[in-house]
C-alpha cells in the first residue's frame, strides 16, 4: 500500500498564524504537524508517500522534509494543488502515483498517536474509514447508522446542522483505486470544494466501506483550541518537564 498525505489549503481558520507559514508546518510540541501523519503511515509500514501541498508557502516542505529518509521514508513524491478544491479534489492529483495500488490517505492536520497498520495489513479493498467520539460533531464528517442494523453505517453526514451522532470520521481513509473515479463523479459542495465525505458515501452506497474504532489520541489540529489540546497532549506524553519549566500542572491545563 502507498500513502498520501494532504496538505493543501490555506488554513484560514488559524490567521494570523498561517499568514507566514503553512498550517501543516506549525509546531506540535517538538515536531512540525506534517510530520504526525507521516510517522502513522510509517509506524503501519507505508514508506512510499506522497505529500499534496498548496498555497504560497509549498517549497518550505522540501526544505523540511527533503527526501523523507530522516522520518523513514523510501520514496517521497510531492504534488502541487493549486487552488483550495478540497480534500478529495487534493486526493486526485495522487493518481498517477497511486496507479493500481491501495492507497492510505491522511490529512496533514489529522495527528494521531493510533496504530493502523492492523487495518492497513487486512485491507484488500474498498473502503475503510476510522470513527472517534467528538463532542463538537458540527465540525466533522459524522457518521449515520442503520436504525436496524445497529452497525452498518447507512451514510457520513458532512458538518451536520443537527447531528444526530457524536462518531467523526476522522483524517484517515483507506481506499482501493476506485477512489479516483468516484471522486471525478463528485461535484463541488455549497462551500466549493470536493468532498471526501461524497467519496465515502459512494462507498457506502456500493456496500464496500468498512469501519474501526481509531484508539489513542487524535485532534484535526487546524483550529487554535485543538492545536493546543494537540500541542498539550504531546508536551505531556514527551514527559514535558513542567515544574523545571516555571510552569505548573496547574497553569498549563
Ligand atoms: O479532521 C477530520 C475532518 O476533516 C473530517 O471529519 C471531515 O469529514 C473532513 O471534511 C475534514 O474536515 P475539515 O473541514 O476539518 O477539513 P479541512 O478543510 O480543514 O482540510 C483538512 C486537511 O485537508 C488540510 O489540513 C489539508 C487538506 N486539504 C484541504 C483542502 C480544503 C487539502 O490538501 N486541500 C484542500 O483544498
Amino acid at each position: 500500500m502507498k500513502g498520501v498525505v494532504l496538505a493543501g489549503g490555506l488554513g484560514t481558520r488559524l490567521y494570523p498564524l498561517t499568514y507566514v507559514t503553512n498550517k501543516h508546518l506549525l509546531p506540535i510540541y517538538n515536531k512540525p504537524m506534517v510530520y504526525y501523519p507521516i510517522e502513522t503511515l510509517v509506524r503501519a509500514g507505508i514508506t512510499e508517500i506522497m505529500i499534496v501541498v498548496g498555497g504560497p508557502h509549498a517549497s518550505h516542505f522540501i526544505s523540511l522534509l527533503k527526501n523523507g529518509t530522516q522520518l523513514g521514508i523510501k520514496h517521497l513524491a510531492y504534488a502541487y494543488q493549486e487552488k483550495e478544491g478540497g480534500i478529495a479534489d487534493a486526493l486526485y492529483l495522487a493518481r498517477d502515483f497511486a496507479k493500481k495500488d491501495n492507497i492510505a490517505v491522511i490529512l496533514g492536520d489529522n495527528p494521531t498517536d493510533a496504530d493502523i497498520s492492523l487495518q492497513v495489513s487486512r485491507f484488500e479493498d474498498g473502503a475503510w474509514i476510522f470513527l472517534k467520539k467528538v463532542s463538537d460533531p458540527k465540525r466533522f464528517g459524522i457518521a449515520v447508522f442503520s436504525p436496524d442494523e445497529k452497525d452498518k453505517i447507512i451514510r457520513i453526514e458532512e458538518k451536520p446542522k443537527n447531528p444526530t451522532g457524536d462518531l467523526a470520521v476522522t483524517g484517515m481513509y483507506l481506499y482501493d483505486n476506485r477512489v479516483f473515479s468516484y471522486i471525478k463523479k463528485c461535484r463541488p459542495s455549497a462551500r466549493q470544494e470536493l468532498e471526501i465525505s461524497d467519496v465515502n458515501n459512494l462507498y457506502i452506497n456500493a456496500g464496500k466501506m468498512n469501519y474501526s474504532m481509531l484508539n489513542g489520541f487524535w485532534s484535526d489540529a487546524g483550529t487554535f483550541d485543538s492545536l493546543y489540546a494537540a500541542n498539550r497532549y504531546w508536551a505531556e506524553k514527551n514527559s514535558f518537564p513542567l515544574s523545571s519549566s516555571g510552569l505548573t500542572r496547574g497553569a498549563i491545563r
